[in-house]
């Protein structure tokens, strides 16, 4: 996937460029990424980035011609086709069913704002999507750009191996994940649930599965009320 980021603070994105499983996506050709950061096309000489909101108040907005010119370089770039997409409070909330739909595409173009945000005629004219990460305030959208393009690249065909899967995480199936547990076999008084010894696969995969349902059910009932359970899963559940 290609992705182009446009942010004022290119530098941030070394937390998913150089680290882990997205490191390891970047430096495979399997993620690329392409900055372009509004400041290198402002035309004033202090080189100004934000701008003063119509109707007063507290706070800056991001300044519309520099912003804007970095979008166009962008899509001239990765093509006028490529889907926008500004992260802000007020997008949709993000979940694992939009990151897979996301993944599939060949390429995004992904706007951090700063400041109070961007001019709504951009929001309006140049983003075809707008998405939160969760109804809480970060500073930019910077990190909350890159929870989506973690979320994303480790959806990426050959990004994680096969003991790593996405398949069996949390949420992928509609439930929340079930525990794990490494050595030692006993750490202080607690100790490895006696199924996981026992070798028995059809055994491990019940268990889990039910732990998975169990956890789901004390700690997200929500997100159980909107899955329909396979006979399987509503058998281990009522067990
Ligand atoms: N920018 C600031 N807060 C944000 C949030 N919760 N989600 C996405 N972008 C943001």
């Amino acid at each position: 996937m290609h992705l182009g980021v446009i942010s004022l603070f290119p530098e941030m994105y070394r937390a998913v460029a150089d680290y882990g499983v997205t490191g390891r996506a970047v430096s495979q050709g399997r993620l690329v990424l392409n900055f372009w950061n509004p400041r290198d096309f402002a035309q004033d000489k202090h080189r100004t980035v934000d701008d003063r909101p119509y109707g007063g108040g507290p706070g800056m907005v991001m300044k519309v011609e520099p912003l804007q010119a970095a979008i166009n370089a962008a899509k001239q770039q990765l093509g006028s086709d490529t889907k926008v997409i500004y992260l802000s409070p007020q997008g949709q909330v993000l979940d694992q069913q939009s990151l897979v739909t996301m993944s599939q595409r060949q390429s995004m173009i992904v706007i951090a704002g700063r400041y109070e945000g961007i001019d709504e005629r951009l929001i309006a004219s140049q983003i075809d999507e707008e998405w939160s990460i969760g109804d809480y305030v970060l500073s930019g959208g910077e990190l909350a750009s890159m929870v989506l393009i973690d979320g994303v690249t480790r959806l990426l065909p050959g990004v994680l191996g096969d003991e790593e899967s996405a398949q069996q995480d949390s949420f992928m199936n509609g439930l929340l994940d079930h525990p794990h547990y490494t050595r030692p076999e006993q750490l202080d008084n607690q100790a490895v649930p006696s199924v996981l010894l026992g070798g028995d696969h059809e055994a491990i995969r019940k268990w889990r599965l039910k732990q998975s349902l169990g956890r789901t059910w004390l700690r997200r009932p929500d997100l159980l009320a909107m899955k329909t359970l396979s006979d399987e899963q509503t058998a281990l559940l009522e067990e």
